[in-house]
């Protein structure tokens, strides 16, 4: 584990980037946003490539990052129009994205710097990133102390261990944000990518991409992960969700729910290098997003366009609006309560 000078923030904060290995994985982090910047894996022939999309300068990630291997807080994804009843009391947070708040406001959790430290523990190995989030911050009540856990595993899982704790009750979903392309970031799309999700159910969303409130069946639509297809394969059908997500970009009903400890959700396999992501996880959702707004507007450390498509986000998380959605699982954390949540990316080759 080393940590070494990454860049100077406007005001004069210096930024570092932690390295850590385990398990064959080289996972690189910064203390801005807790932000995964690479993800180095072998492929079935023991070639070695980043498969994570960012960049290689800290003025790129302040300047335009489309949440990049972030942490996301205090609330992933959406709420509408920034506005939630806790209690009896109104809460109006940062409108961020079109009418509604976004992956907790304009600043949120994602440009934030971090407390880091290293730990190793037998063969694992990984990070303590911790921050104090206060009471108010981008509107949201309570002071939430937030500590989140990255471990690399002997046998090559990447963990994510995420608690907190407020002082008010307010509302809580956190999650990671890394764009994945298993060939390598910057080789192009991931149309031919294979994915399977365990979830009968998706939360379709409207025009400015709030949940309705309906758990829709994904049998007969793009939306079937069930059986691993390519991603690509429905992503061009006219379909109303898709045309509204510009693709995939929608929350998966995970079959099995909120659980105690992390259980398999979703498994992503690139046929051309052979590398395989599966994902298990404590949460009852998951995001998922196929880089839709990628726009070609920035190069990644390899040199290349981001474009549409060119990656694969999958957010385990609450749902979105959970807090004005009643019939969804709750996101409200009180005093005396700690949030708990877990995502184990396990890494290897086909
Ligand atoms: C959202 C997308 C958004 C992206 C940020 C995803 O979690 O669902 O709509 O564009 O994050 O780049």
């Amino acid at each position: 584990m080393s940590k070494e000078h990454f860049g100077t923030l406007e005001d004069g904060t210096k930024v570092d980037i932690w390295t850590v290995r385990g398990g064959g994985i080289t996972l690189r982090v910064l203390s801005y946003g807790g932000i995964v910047q690479t993800l180095e894996l072998p492929d079935r022939h023991g070639h070695r490539a980043n498969v994570a999309l960012g960049f290689d300068n800290l003025d790129d990630y302040v300047a335009h990052s489309p949440y990049f291997g972030a942490l996301i807080g205090r609330y992933g994804n959406r709420i509408a129009r920034g506005r939630f009843t806790l209690d009896g009391t109104e809460y109006q947070v940062p409108v961020s994205d079109g009418p509604n708040s976004l992956h907790g406001g304009d600043q949120g959790f994602d440009k934030r710097v971090w407390a880091v430290e290293g730990f190793t523990d037998g063969g694992d190995g990984g990070l303590v990133l911790r921050r104090t989030s206060a009471d108010g911050e981008m509107g949201f009540p309570g002071t939430l102390e937030v500590q989140v856990v990255y471990t690399l595993t002997a046998d090559a899982r990447w963990r994510i261990d995420y608690s907190a704790t407020t002082d008010k009750a307010t509302v809580v979903n956190l999650t990671s944000h890394t764009y994945f392309n298993l060939r390598g970031e910057g080789s192009g799309g991931v149309d031919d990518h294979e994915a399977e999700i365990a979830a009968h159910r998706f939360t379709p969303v409207d025009a400015t991409q709030i949940p309705t409130g309906e758990l829709a069946p994904v049998e007969g639509t793009p939306f079937d992960f069930r059986t691993a297809k390519a991603i690509g394969r429905d992503l061009r059908t006219p379909h109303q969700q898709i045309l509204y997500g510009q693709g995939y970009d929608h929350n998966f009903v995970l079959d099995k729910g909120r659980t105690d400890l992390p259980e398999h959700v979703a498994t992503v396999t690139d046929p051309v290098s052979g590398r395989t992501l599966r994902l298990a996880t404590t949460e009852p959702g998951m995001q998922f997003y196929t880089g839709n707004f990628l726009a070609g507007a920035f190069a990644g450390p390899s040199g290349h366009v981001y474009r549409q498509g060119d990656a694969f986000c999958l957010e385990t998380q609450h749902f979105p609006d959970s807090p004005n959605r009643p019939s969804f699982p709750s996101t409200v954390l009180r005093p005396g309560q700690t949030y708990r949540s877990t995502t184990v990316h396990s890494f290897g080759v086909s």
